[in-house]
């Protein structure tokens, strides 16, 4: 016979709140997932930038420059959101790859759908963004990792309008 369980000798209050403690760590697990999908989406553009070729070369070399300097940014600061919450910020490429959602693009495209596959992904990330911007709100944002990924979804927001018109003016 098993020794009783602890647990089942005191009655515990019913809670529909996740304790605090979780929900921060909740919000630091996503930070660090967004870090990953961040830097496959950085190195994704980096790759674009130095690989589109055709009529929009000047155009598009120019705009995925802008592009990934942007996330080169937003990847430092979700990065330091990570650390300001005690955790370690993923950094090895093996464990980027591992965590990250968004895949890596081995091929290259078309101009045209170079710009179709960054916005793509630049919903996704948007959807991570906003998702984890909320989560934050409701835990304890001592860090105010809301704002930093409120703003950063409001730049998403603007550069897949930009994209989304630049490709529809072709
Ligand atoms: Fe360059």
């Amino acid at each position: 016979m098993s020794a009783p369980d602890p647990n089942t000798t005191t009655a515990s209050a019913p809670s529909t709140d996740v304790a605090p403690e979780t929900a921060e760590a909740d919000v630091t697990t996503g930070l660090n997932d967004l870090l990953a999908d961040a830097t496959v989406f950085y190195q994704k553009v980096r790759h674009y930038h130095w690989n589109v070729t055709g009529p929009h070369f000047f155009t598009l070399h120019e705009e995925f420059e802008a592009l990934y300097t942007f996330w080169n940014d937003a990847i430092d600061e979700i990065a330091e959101q990570v650390r300001s919450r005690g955790d370690r910020p993923v950094h090895t490429l093996a464990d980027v790859l591992d965590l990250a959602s968004l895949e890596e693009d081995p091929s290259t495209p078309a101009a045209e759908e170079m710009v179709e596959v960054v916005i793509a992904d630049l919903a996704a990330l948007d959807e991570q963004v906003q998702q984890l911007a909320e989560r934050a709100e409701e835990a304890d944002d001592a860090d105010g990792a809301a704002t930093v990924l409120e703003d950063l979804s409001e730049q998403i927001e603007e550069d897949r309008w930009m994209l989304r018109a630049w490709l529809n003016d072709l």
